[in-house]
């Protein structure tokens, strides 16, 4: 068995922890506080988040989704996927780190889509990129943590709280999809997304792309 090797490792910003890139063969590793953030060769429910949204978006000439959490920029790479030369997708990323990690280490595992000249990269919170615009957004995808309790940060429990969601409707167009990825399934959650106005799917996925490893939930909640 090939023995994992460190490649880099940082802080995280708001945060006491570290974040660590890991490497065994092709494979790649990124965790926190002892727990597995990401795995190079589990993806399938980082595709599905991108992929369901994806599909519900209203077709029209200017789409602009944002994304939250770049990670190993699988999401992402499935967004371009499925969207329109002339679509906008801004990727917000916390910790600078991982921007570095994905140019130098990472892309090739999700065809480098941070060069895709429709992406922009935002080094910071998502929470304050949702908080700057009304009636923007037609899709914000949050895959930054476990889930609606957070485990890379504290601080990120507010994008989940009544107030964080209220704040993600405003910024939606009308039609404007939350899609929010989740280790879990969170009934007060599902709960408070109808509470703040959303109408509300939710759906399981598989870990893996071939159907099997862990259920994953995805929250696809539209504004009306
Ligand atoms: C589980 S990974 C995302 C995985 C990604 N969906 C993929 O396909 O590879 C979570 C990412 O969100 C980032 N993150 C955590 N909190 C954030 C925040 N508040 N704003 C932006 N990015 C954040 C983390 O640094 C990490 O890169």
């Amino acid at each position: 068995m090939i023995p994992w090797e460190e490649i880099d490792r940082a802080k995280v910003p708001g945060h006491e922890g570290e974040i660590i890139l890991l490497k065994r063969g092709s494979e790649f590793s990124i965790r926190t506080a002892g727990t597995e953030l990401m795995n190079s060769r589990v993806h399938g429910s980082e595709d599905a988040l991108a992929e369901l949204t994806c599909r519900r978006i209203k077709q029209k000439s200017d789409i602009r989704i944002l994304i939250g959490g770049l990670g190993m920029g699988y999401t992402l790479a499935a967004t371009l996927e499925q969207s329109r030369p002339n679509t906008r997708i801004i990727v917000s990323e916390l910790i600078p780190a991982v921007v570095r990690w994905n140019r130098k280490h990472l892309g090739h595992l999700a065809r480098m889509p941070l060069d895709d000249s429709r992406v922009s990269v935002r080094k910071e919170d998502v929470a304050n990129i949702i908080r700057e615009k009304k009636s923007f957004w037609d899709a914000i995808l949050l895959d930054v943590d476990n889930g609606p309790e957070g485990l890379t940060r504290k601080a990120n429990d507010r994008l989940y709280s009544k107030s964080g969601l209220r704040t993600s409707f405003f910024a939606l167009c009308p039609g404007g999809i939350l899609a929010v990825w989740s280790s879990k399934e969170d009934q007060a959650f599902a709960r408070r997304l109808k509470q703040c106005g959303f109408t509300t799917e939710t759906i399981t996925v598989r870990a893996r792309k071939s159907g099997k490893g862990s259920r994953h939930t995805i929250w696809l909640a539209k504004k009306p």
